[in-house]
């Protein structure tokens, strides 16, 4: 096979969707028929479907009520790193506006709401004493989303890190495990009670690698050796967090999330396969291999020896926990490509940009098949019991045009993913639920609010919220 064949072979097999020039946005397909269409009754009646948000994505009010400051807060004022130079000071202002905004999500159908709980909030800097108008506060959350019928899924470290934790070295210092410890313990002491679901860490990869890595994130640190001590410290925590969650909570269904993406060689060269297995490592197995007792995987990335040094006697053991279920998040395909100049991985990314391929507005390459591919990787290990799909969604250009956001785009994105969910799960693949990301358009971290993932656009200027057609679309297809 020549290049061009294999590129051809290898990156469009699967691709729902053809690149529309400019990248105005996805050209939309056929019009569906009735057979090919998805319906949630298909999945089953077990099946968990969900909405979900984050706190320093959407909460806003810094300061209010007790709350510490957390790495993003620093981070989006001091570094001016966000490209837009915005923050999430007020964000949807969800602090305030929850009661309206739980009410959309019961109105969209799902039965069950992701959101996090705020370190800052609940816990008061480093002595670890509780802040009680924090927790008053998803109380109300919480009990207003049980009196709606929405069922509370609460992921308790979603990237904002307390400053006051940042400032000892934050996931870099082994302290950090301890600390983490007592907010889990703080939060499962408060609201185990009423809520069954939990999750311990939000895509560890994301916070470690651009946050003591790369320096794109808060706390905006770049050194490997940071990044290194605190991708074992994150390990640590994610299982500890899961056996404190079973000790305070009674029946209580505990997971954790990942970013995962399949990755394709660019060509079928020895070099470029090589390259990929290394970047499989990074980016679907480094955190999730340690949970189910399988340690680092070291052979496909050396520079992991490294770590040695902050590892301590157990800990290794202490890494692994039983998890109810495995949360996979899945937005895009990577391609990849021998590449000596980049350190330690020697591989470097091939941009979708560059591939003639589907794109959303961030330029990640849009492919339901990597959804597919990746429930299917996690699927393959014995020691994963279920899986949540805990995060998929996709930001288009929405246009908010009387009222209304005709985002066909959108529709077709969550069709086409959901459709390759149902394959997998009609192979027998043991995936048990899907969150929609995102409930509202938020802050998205260093991009700041241009790009938007809502089922629900928010006009930030007047904070008023308008369905998109993908939300009517969702309701349906639940209804369905
Ligand atoms: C991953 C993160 O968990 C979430 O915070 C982010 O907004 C979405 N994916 C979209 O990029």
């Amino acid at each position: 096979m020549n290049r061009r064949e294999w590129i051809k072979n290898s990156m469009l097999a699967g691709a729902a969707f053809v690149l529309v020039p400019n990248l105005k946005g996805l050209a939309s397909l056929d019009k569906p028929k009735a057979e090919d269409t998805v319906s949630a009754s298909q999945f089953g009646d077990d099946f968990i479907w969900g909405t979900a948000t984050a706190a320093y994505q959407v909460e806003g009010a810094p300061g209010v009520d007790g709350k510490q400051v957390s790495i993003w807060d620093s981070f989006t004022h001091k570094r001016k790193k966000i490209k837009d130079r915005s923050n999430g000071d007020v964000a949807d202002d969800f602090y305030h506006s929850y009661p309206s905004d739980l009410q959309l999500a019961k109105e969209i159908g799902a039965k069950a709401f992701r959101f996090s709980i705020s370190w800052t909030r609940v816990v008061k800097g480093i002595d670890g004493q509780i802040n009680i108008k924090g927790i008053e506060f998803y109380d109300r959350v919480i009990n207003k989303c049980i009196e709606l019928g929405l069922e509370p899924w609460i992921m308790l470290y979603h990237w904002d890190l307390p400053q006051s934790v940042e400032d000892l070295g934050g996931w870099a210092n082994r302290k950090v495990v301890a600390l983490f410890a007592n907010y889990v313990d703080v939060c499962t002491r408060a609201f185990g009670d009423r809520v069954r679901n939990w999750m311990i860490i939000n895509e560890p990869l994301g916070y470690t690698a651009f946050g003591y890595m790369t320096g794109a994130h808060a706390p905006g640190r770049k050194n490997l050796g940071a990044f290194l001590a605190a991708v074992h410290h994150t390990a640590l925590c994610q299982a500890e967090g899961g056996r404190i969650v079973r000790r305070n909570v009674k029946d209580a269904n505990i997971g954790t999330s990942f970013s995962c993406s399949p990755v394709d060689p660019y060509t079928d060269s020895e070099k470029d396969r090589k390259a990929a297995k290394s970047l499989d490592a990074l980016l679907n197995r480094l955190f999730l291999e340690p949970c189910l007792g399988m340690g680092y995987p070291v052979a496909e990335l050396p520079i992991l020896k490294r770590m040695a040094k902050y590892i301590m006697e157990d800990d290794l053991q202490n890494l692994a926990f039983d998890f109810d279920f495995v949360g996979l998040q899945n937005y895009f395909r990577v391609v990849c490509r021998h590449n000596s100049f980049v350190p330690f991985i020697h591989a470097s990314e091939v941009p979708a940009k560059d591939r003639q391929v589907p794109m959303n507005e961030l330029l990640c390459e849009i492919n339901p098949d990597a959804m597919y591919r990746m429930i299917k990787q996690f699927d393959a290990y014995p020691r994963v019991k279920r899986i949540i799909i805990s995060e998929n969604g996709v930001c288009v250009p929405d246009l908010l045009d009387r009222g209304r956001v005709h985002d066909k785009q959108r529709i077709e994105y969550l069709e086409s993913y959901l459709k390759k969910i149902l394959q997998a799960k009609n192979e027998g693949a043991k995936v048990g639920g899907y969150f929609v990301w995102s409930l509202l358009d938020n802050f998205e971290w260093s991009e700041g609010f241009r790009p938007r993932f809502g089922l629900i656009y928010v006009d930030y200027a007047t904070q008023k919220r308008f369905w998109k057609d993908s939300a009517f679309w969702y309701r349906d297809f639940l209804k369905r």
